[in-house]
């Protein structure tokens, strides 16, 4: 058994409460061609990706695996209009991308919260940001991520996994019908990695939404995904895309990772990962 978000560290709140977000299948992502090209200091030109083509439906949970430096994070940010295309098209939401995307929020694995302000503060910022701040909904999504109690602390004042529900909860205030998240978890250790992989879950399953993963871990692809994207060494493109096919809900992860088709998918996706030839 996992232990409960209450259990990973003394200080740790008790886990999902209250009711989900709004409720929406999320915006579908659909990329064509996708380049992006880097200026290099020398003058010359850095290819990161080259020919990304995807179609995300909406509501689907897809993971983006592969080697340091393949360009996953370019990709995301290029999805978030953070890094303009050279070549392709991104169309999120049925409408072709132009500078930033509005569907979607964005989740780093930095800790990018106010460090000066609470909780509360923090996750109200992009209410305020959009004029509708709203202290009660504010209130309520720290609830749901398991921080009822913690709102007026400040981030200095909260543990590593917490700062991630606050960073959590503030993008559940944007409302956005598409999530990038950047290796949210790569900085917390081995145990409260895995809670906040059953809270992120939990919260995902009470409102399903396109969510794009970031991750370097095949475990953690696996354990969270409905299908996994494989990018090949630079220039990044996608070498393999795989379903995952554990139902939803998933339940208790420790347990997922003991059934033979996690143990099976882990072994093919680390396979290809170590093989340079199945990335080129
Ligand atoms: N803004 C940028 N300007 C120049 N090079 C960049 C920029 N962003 C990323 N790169 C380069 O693009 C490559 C891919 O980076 P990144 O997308 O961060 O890879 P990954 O997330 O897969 O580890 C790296 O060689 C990186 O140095
Ligand atoms: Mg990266």
């Amino acid at each position: 058994m996992l232990p409960s978000a209450s259990e990973a560290t003394d200080t740790e709140p008790a886990g999902i409460t209250g009711t989900a977000p709004h409720s929406t299948a999320g915006a579908g992502v659909v990329a064509e061609g996708v380049r992006v090209d880097f200026p290099s200091p020398d003058g010359s030109t850095l290819r990161v990706l080259d020919g990304v083509t995807v179609t995300v439906p909406p509501g689907q949970f897809v993971s983006l695996l592969g080697p340091s430096g393949c360009g996953k994070s370019t990709f995301l940010n290029a999805v978030a209009g953070l890094v303009p295309t050279s070549g392709g098209t991104i169309t999120v939401g049925g409408q072709q991308l132009d500078g930033l995307n509005r569907h979607a929020g964005y989740m780093f694995q930095e800790d990018t919260l106010l460090p000066w302000t609470s909780a509360l503060d923090n996750v109200l910022l992009p209410m305020r940001a959009a004029g509708k701040p709203d202290v009660a909904e504010a209130e309520r999504l720290l609830e749901l991520v398991g921080l009822s109690g913690f709102s007026r602390r400040r981030p200095g004042e909260l543990s590593g996994g917490m700062r991630k529900r606050v960073q959590f909860a503030r993008l559940l205030a944007q409302d956005p019908d598409l999530i990038l998240m950047d290796e949210p978890f790569g900085a917390l250790d081995a145990l409260t990695k895995i809670v906040m992989q059953q809270e992120l879950l939990r919260v995902w399953d009470l409102a399903p939404r396109t969510v794009l993963f970031v991750t370097h871990d095949p475990g953690e692809a696996i354990l969270l995904s409905d299908r996994i994207l494989v990018f090949g060494s630079r220039p990044g493109r996608i070498v393999f895309d795989e379903q995952v096919g554990i139902d939803r809900p998933r339940g208790d992860l420790s347990q997922v990772m003991k059934r033979p088709d996690y143990r099976e998918l882990y072994d093919v996706l680390l396979h290809r990962l170590m093989s340079p030839e199945d990335l080129r």
